[in-house]
């Protein structure tokens, strides 16, 4: 069963009631969610989950993506049965492909044209993820990211969701304690071996204001054509 409606426009959801109830509910709308994992551990394929569910629940959704082309992730999606074009036709759903800048590039620069570009967004669009962050990290300093992270905030207590999606390589210890601190969720994604086998990892670090208690840990798979799918322990471990 659906949760019902108005609990459903106060949250960002994945689609799933059995994976939005180890998320607490679901991320309430509002919050700056830090998405933390390894490659292919299933960052990008959550967040297309969140898009297709909030673009459902008439919320429009701004997608910045340094991995794919607008067509790319449109196919990405199509092969998880969560077909956005009608959304993108009708300017509900924007993907913004960003060409990450060469090494020596002026990181400030870079952040400030992000931030300005989210403000400029209009103010429909509640959702903002950005598909990753790690190239503009590694070559940031602390107070950059810091200073990028905080006007995220700000754009947050203005009613927006903003998901940051980070490579757990990027930041070291300190930094990520002190940008965790900034966010309102942390989600971190791992590849975990299980015996034989890999299973995709969330735990589900923190959640503020969440409706249920959060602190689990799941384990799951990416199925074509439904995306991702909860692994049971006892099968998991199996
Ligand atoms: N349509 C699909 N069918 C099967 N597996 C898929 C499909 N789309 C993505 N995956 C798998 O999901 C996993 C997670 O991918 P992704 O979310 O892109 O990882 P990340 O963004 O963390 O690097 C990858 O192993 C990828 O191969
Ligand atoms: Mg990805």
């Amino acid at each position: 069963m659906a949760a019902p409606n108005v609990s459903q426009s106060k949250t960002i959801t994945t689609g799933s009631n059995e994976i939005d109830k180890k998320l607490g509910g679901g991320i309430p709308v509002g919050s700056l969610v830090l998405l933390e994992g390894q490659s292919d551990a299933g960052k990008s394929v959550l967040t297309q989950h969140f898009s297709h569910s909030t673009l459902k629940s008439k919320i429009s959704v701004a997608c910045y993506t340094t991995e794919n082309t607008v067509k790319s992730l449109m196919s990405q999606m199509n092969s998880l049965n969560l077909d956005v074009t009608d959304y993108f036709l009708c300017d509900r759903l924007r993907i913004y492909p960003i060409e990450m800048a060469a090494e020596d590039s002026d990181t400030a620069e870079a952040f400030s044209a992000v931030k300005n570009h989210f403000a400029a967004l209009p103010v429909r669009f509640e959702l903002i993820i950005f598909d990753s962050l790690t190239g503009m990290v590694a070559h940031a300093d602390d107070r950059g990211i810091i200073d990028f992270f905080a006007s995220c905030k700000k754009l947050c207590d203005q009613g927006r969701t903003v998901v940051a999606i980070v490579h757990s390589y990027a930041f070291n210890d300190q930094m990520l304690i002190r940008v965790r601190s900034l966010c309102d969720a942390h989600l971190v994604m791992k590849i975990d071996q299980l015996g034989e086998r890999l299973v995709k990892t969330m735990e589900v670090a923190k959640v503020r204001n969440a409706d249920q208690s959060t602190g689990n840990i799941i384990s799951f798979d990416v199925e074509p054509g439904i995306g991702m799918k909860i692994i049971p322990i006892s099968k998991a471990k199996a």
